[in-house]
């Protein structure tokens, strides 16, 4: 009895001693003073938050970690300094490109004051990071995909879709009052009547979810249900976007792990078109990944049983004409985005030849969204990014403010007879027949056996170009209407010769 309480006693001293060893050692190596989950806060006009982790482990005069800014997630590859003063540099592969950022930081007192510029010649932003609770912005585990299978045609968008979208214009600025202002221009200016159909909301109306995982709607889209009911109430569709990812290109909460949940929400709010961004995606899958990735929402969109078009948006990588429609896809956006230049629009429109033979009724090219009407191209330039659009059989939607455009651009975005090439039923892509320096022939195939024929001058000088009916690779006798004059032109059995502005463009229809 003695002897077992002896051995207890002594069980337990061991057990203090041991206790108190490893304090001693863990003391020594209580963590450095950069070691630590800190975040920076900021609130943006709708009330949702705009966070960056920089998740920090100072090891003597290295440190490591991760660096995460709302949808991009970089590891730190580079350090300097310490407490008093470092650098660290982020750095992360975006398909096949690296992307860097570097931050400058110190600590003062519990917090970490940091600075970060977006390029070298900006000045640098000024942020407080606090600490976080471990794990608090930590990327969430990837899901498996599934295994492809070919999702039903949806029987959408047999002609290019039509309609508006909020982005090029507005961005983070979209909002309830202005999409309504939108709808109720578009409904009564003579677009709604040229064939414009989508209202568009893009990126910034999210919020967070609730506790049964609801998406939510920030403050900007008090009720997008009701908002839906408006637009509808117009005779127009409204649209809506998302990422795939668990953030969305501008750092708000996508789909990630919730697809099915949030298609079941867009349909019950009304929503008729998806815009469905790569962006945040980026952080858990490859770009192999894609179509994987992008079927689960096709398939999400077609068991809602609503017709929802369906557009991908991941800049045309891995080829996405190959595959777009095989994963459900109305529409694949097939470059970066555009900017309003003539550069940016002629660099994007004019690449477009070889991905002709990709679309087809209900499944389409997508060279991003129209820019006519945002102030930085004459209207020469814009008359040429429409006319290319038609040619292209790509989606026409505007991105301008449909409340305050002049006279001319509305009549451009609403050119009936440019329009009804856009829209011919064939859907067959238009290509390139003719190029000589500047000066470039664009045809495409109409229905009823006539063609469109566009002539682009991107020269900065008026040019005269003339058309051989053997570059066409046509004989015999043609009728031909100018569609931006709306008159029938003379036209020879041979050549036609017609002056074209700089930056111009002359559209013919020939028909037998
Ligand atoms: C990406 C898309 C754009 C727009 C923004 C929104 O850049 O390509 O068209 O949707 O995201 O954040």
């Amino acid at each position: 009895m003695k002897r077992k309480s002896q051995l207890g006693i002594s069980l337990i001293l061991l057990l203090i001693l041991g206790g108190m060893i490893a304090a001693i050692v863990s003391a020594g190596q209580s963590p450095e003073p950069l070691t630590g989950n800190w975040v920076v806060r900021t609130q943006n006009n709708d009330g949702t938050l705009r966070t960056t982790y920089l998740n920090l482990k100072q090891d003597g005069a290295r440190i490591t970690g991760t660096i995460r800014v709302t949808q991009f997630f970089y590891h730190i590859s580079e350090s300097t300094g310490g407490p008093d003063g470092f650098t660290i540099t982020g750095s992360m592969m975006d398909g096949k490109s690296e992307r860097k950022v570097q931050y400058e930081g110190k600590l003062v007192g519990d917090e970490l004051h940091v600075s970060t510029r977006r390029r070298p010649q900006d000045n640098p932003t000024q942020m407080v990071a606090v600490r976080a609770p471990a794990g608090e912005g930590a990327l969430p585990a990837r899901n498996p995909l599934p295994a492809l299978h070919k999702v039903p045609d949806n029987g959408l968008a047999r002609t290019p879709p039509m309609g508006w979208n909020s982005w090029n214009k507005f961005a983070s600025r979209v909002d309830d009052p202005t999409v309504r202002s939108i709808a109720d221009a578009m409904a009564s200016n003579g677009m709604k009547e040229a064939g414009y159909l989508y209202i568009n909301i893009d990126d910034t109306w999210e919020a967070g979810r609730d506790a049964r995982g609801n998406i939510q709607t920030n403050k900007k889209f008090p009720d997008m249900k009701a908002l839906a009911d408006y637009v509808h109430s117009k005779g127009l569709k409204l649209g809506i976007y998302s990422s795939p990812g668990p953030n969305t290109c501008a750092g708000y909460e996508g789909t990630y792990g919730h697809e099915e949940q949030d298609a079941r929400t867009y349909a019950a709010w009304g929503i008729d078109y998806l815009k469905y961004d790569w962006c945040g995606a980026r952080t858990l899958y490859t770009d192999e990944e894609m179509p994987a990735v992008y079927q689960i929402m096709g398939d999400a969109l077609l068991k809602t049983k609503r017709p929802i078009v369906y557009s991908l948006c991941q800049y045309g990588r891995l080829d996405v004409w190959k595959w777009g429609a095989d994963v459900g896809g109305n529409l694949w956006r097939t470059t970066g985005d555009i900017r309003d230049a003539w550069d940016s629009m002629t660099r994007i429109g004019f690449s477009q030849n070889d991905l002709a033979p990709w679309a087809k009724p209900g499944h389409w090219n997508d060279p991003d969204m129209l820019e006519i009407g945002n102030g930085a191209m004459t209207n020469d330039e814009y008359k040429t990014h429409m006319s290319l659009w038609a040619i292209l059989a790509a989606p026409l939607l505007a991105g301008n403010d449909l409340r305050s455009m002049s006279p001319e651009i509305l009549a451009i975005l609403t050119n009936h007879e440019v329009i009804a090439v856009n829209q011919d039923k064939l859907g067959k892509q238009g290509q390139r027949v003719w190029q000589s320096g500047d000066q470039e022939i664009w045809t495409r195939t109409l229905s009823g056996g006539a063609l469109a024929v566009a002539v682009f001058n991107r020269a900065n000088a008026p040019a005269t170009i003339s058309i051989k009916l053997a570059d066409l690779k046509l004989d015999g006798k043609w009728k031909a209407r100018d569609l931006w004059s709306h008159q029938t032109v003379p036209w020879s059995d041979t050549e036609y010769s017609t002056s074209v502005p700089a930056h111009g463009v002359v559209m013919l229809n020939l028909s037998r």
